[in-house]
């Protein structure tokens, strides 16, 4: 595991993207994330496309999680983020993005379609932000390893963290996910999570320096994949 500390988010995200571009061609699968956490990333890789470097035409994409009970519509669906926030400003083409559809009439049906897609592709980069209390994806403490896609129940923790982008009321915060599992997580080759904030250190440190794999902190598991980056600014770094 490479441990990089940086001073900003900016600078981190700056060189999480020289890092994705390393380990990336232009026929590749990415696993994309939401949330506050990789939007400077994002950034990053629309500005190089605007500047005629990178071009997504054969590139798919495949997102980990999505809210269950609110529309595509919804500012805060992520379908809607990755439109907002990137996949409108590059030159992918959407058929070859993929974000579970937890809005499906059969939510049965709709996580063994994602499951059979992931199963059928290989990621090449999996982006990854991280929950406060160590989840990735969507995959909440007590989560099994051995877990596919699946319907989870959002913790408390998860859906407060959350209110911040649903005017701060938790009522409005979807109280389940369809999210990857972990297992989907693990297959891909190499993995860049980033962390910016005091309210990922305790995470960061059980991922970084604590000796504990356990699925009560699910991003520990990270300790047995091969190839991954983890990015902090001076905030998220458990050394501070
Ligand atoms: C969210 C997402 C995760 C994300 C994490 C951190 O709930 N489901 O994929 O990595 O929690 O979110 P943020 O980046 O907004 O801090």
């Amino acid at each position: 595991m490479k441990y990089l500390i940086f001073d900003t988010k900016k600078e981190a995200s700056v060189e999480s993207y020289k890092i994705l571009k390393s380990l990336i061609d232009e026929n590749s699968t990415l696993g994309l994330a939401t949330g506050s956490t990789p939007t400077d990333l994002y950034a990053e890789m629309i500005a190089d496309y605007k500047a005629g470097n990178f071009s997504y035409k054969n590139i798919k994409s495949y997102n980990l999680d999505e809210y269950v009970g609110i529309s595509y519509e919804h500012p805060e669906s992520y379908h809607k983020f990755m439109d907002t926030n990137l996949f409108d400003h590059i030159d992918i083409n959407k058929e070859n993005t993929h974000v579970p559809d937890a809005s499906a009439a059969d939510l049965e049906l709709a996580v063994k379609s994602y499951q059979e897609e992931l199963n059928n592709a290989q990621i090449d980069v999996q982006i990854l932000g991280i929950g406060g209390n160590g989840h990735i994806g969507f995959n909440e403490p007590g989560t099994s390893f051995d877990a596919g896609v699946h319907v989870v129940d959002l913790k408390e923790e998860t859906i407060k963290a959350n209110s911040r982008f649903f005017d701060g009321d938790i009522n409005l915060v979807p109280k389940q996910a369809m999210t990857m599992g972990i297992k989907d997580i693990m297959r891909a080759k190499h993995i860049i999570l980033l962390a910016f904030g005091k309210e990922k250190r305790e995470a960061i440190r059980s991922l970084v320096e604590g000796e504990e794999i356990t699925e009560n902190i699910p991003c520990t598991i990270l300790k047995n994949h091969p190839s991954v980056y983890v990015l902090v600014d001076k905030e998220a770094d458990f050394k501070l």
